[in-house]
């Protein structure tokens, strides 16, 4: 059994990007895997203030807030779902602090997100998606993470709060990265059992 963590950039801890994360998580926790949704977007953060104190602190941020909650199960799990609505083409700010704070800590500690698969999803109205992927997907190749795909863009058109249940395909589309991701774990499985 693995761990899959997903965190939602959105302020709307019931919004699309929420039901497009839980749709994932949905069908890995089918398969037998241990799920934990985190919700970041809406709480009070700060970016990185590029004191480098996590190099002479490895695990932790010296901004002592909800960082330092979530960076340790990040280091535990072996899946880190990331997902953001799309706001000007863009990931939302506090999912950027997310992936500058604790993608740092990782690095300070022992690269600690190093083979953990990642995969990114992105709720939006009309366009932009792809940069919001383009952006988290950045973050884990850089921390030498491994990715799956799934049958399109991991997106879905919707505005609304509800709108991505209404999208057929958005939903067939995390549906199969939920079930590659079981693949690819299945395929890793000696490794991440370790
Ligand atoms: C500040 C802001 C900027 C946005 N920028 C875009 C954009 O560039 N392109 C787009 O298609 N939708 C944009 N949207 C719409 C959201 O991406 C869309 O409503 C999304 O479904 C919200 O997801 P959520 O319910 O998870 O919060 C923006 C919304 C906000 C609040």
């Amino acid at each position: 059994m693995s761990k899959i963590l997903a965190i939602n950039g959105s302020p709307h801890k019931n919004g699309n990007t929420a039901h497009m994360l839980r749709a994932v998580l949905e069908v890995t926790a089918d398969a037998g895997h241990e799920t934990e949704f985190y919700q970041a977007g809406g709480r009070p953060v700060r970016g990185c203030t590029s004191c480098w104190g996590c190099e002479d602190r490895p695990g932790r941020c010296t901004q002592d807030d909800w960082i330092n909650e979530l960076y340790p199960k990040m280091r535990d799990a072996d899946v880190i779902l990331m997902g953001s609505p799309t706001y000007f083409a863009d990931l939302t700010p506090e999912l950027k602090a997310v992936i500058d704070r604790c993608g740092f800590i990782a690095l300070f500690d022992g690269r600690s997100f190093t083979r953990k698969i990642g995969a990114s999803v992105a709720a939006v109205r009309r366009a932009g998606s792809v940069h919001v992927l383009d952006s988290i997907n950045h973050f884990f190749f850089i921390s030498g993470m491994v990715q799956p795909g799934s049958t399109y863009w991991h997106m879905s058109l919707a505005r609304d709060p509800g709108d991505f249940a209404r999208d057929e395909e958005g939903v067939e589309t995390m549906v199969h990265l939920g079930e590659n991701i079981v693949w690819l774990l299945e395929k890793l499985g000696a490794q991440h059992d370790a």
